[in-house]
């Protein structure tokens, strides 16, 4: 593999824009959902490009691909299946907790536990939207001296970037939408549903309405994993 090969960021596509996707949302949804933005079909294409675009980059080195928890859950199993290249798999667990839709404080609910130091790290991720997340993981990841560190995000939500972190290996540019499925969730659902969708704002707006008056309790809503 050849320096100039491994460099290469790679571009991202995004859904045509505008364009409505065809599928419909499963009537068991309706009421929450305001539609899909990304299909289950055109999920599982894109992540085998994506998977060939590693291989090729990491061919003849033993990876460590570190996933984020809770949100990557789908995204990983279906991006590793598709990537022959010898690996070893760690996770790390995250929390932002906040209200609503904006996230929080992080606090780090699991650490990593094999050893990074010297080795290429693919740090995975469900979503990069304001960056907090990956700008704190990447920094506890480069404390660990590993070889080199690229970064996998299966959605780019580029119009609310707070932190100056960009993404390697991106699956699709979405909108400033707050997207549910595949492993994203809002307060700990939807992350089963095959597909990405839109989620209803009236759906986040009554769950802040019921937690803001006294903020008793803490939520998980954007960025609970
Ligand atoms: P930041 O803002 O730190 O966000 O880049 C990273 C984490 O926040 C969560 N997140 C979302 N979760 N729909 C979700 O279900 C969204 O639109 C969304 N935006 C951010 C996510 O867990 C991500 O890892």
């Amino acid at each position: 593999m050849s320096h100039r090969n491994f460099q290469r960021v790679i571009k991202s596509r995004a859904p045509r824009p505008g364009a409505r996707n065809n599928a419909r949302v499963p009537p068991r949804w309706r009421n929450e959902l305001e539609r899909i933005l990304i299909s289950d079909e055109q999920i599982a294409r894109r992540i085998r490009a994506m998977s060939r675009d590693i291989a090729r980059d990491y061919a003849s080195r033993e990876l460590v691909v570190v996933s984020l928890l809770n949100g990557t859950v789908m995204f990983l199993a279906d991006l590793i299946r598709n990537l022959s290249l010898p690996l070893r798999l760690d996770f790390i667990g995250v929390s932002s907790y906040g209200a609503g839709t904006e996230s929080g404080e992080l606090v780090f609910t699991k650490e990593l536990r094999l050893s990074v130091r010297g080795r290429d790290v693919l740090l995975v991720d469900d979503i990069l939207d304001t960056g907090k997340t990956l700008y704190r993981v990447l920094g506890k990841l480069r404390a660990l001296k590993p070889r080199r560190i690229k970064t996998c995000v299966l959605l780019n939500k580029a119009a609310r970037r707070i932190e100056a972190v960009e993404a390697d290996y991106v699956g699709f540019e979405i909108p400033d939408l707050f997207v549910v499925g595949y492993g994203l969730d809002f307060a700990e659902r939807y992350r089963n549903l095959p597909f990405v969708g839109v989620l209803h704002p009236h759906v986040y707006r009554q769950a802040s309405q019921r937690i803001a008056p006294a903020r008793r309790r803490k939520t998980c809503a954007r960025g609970c994993d």
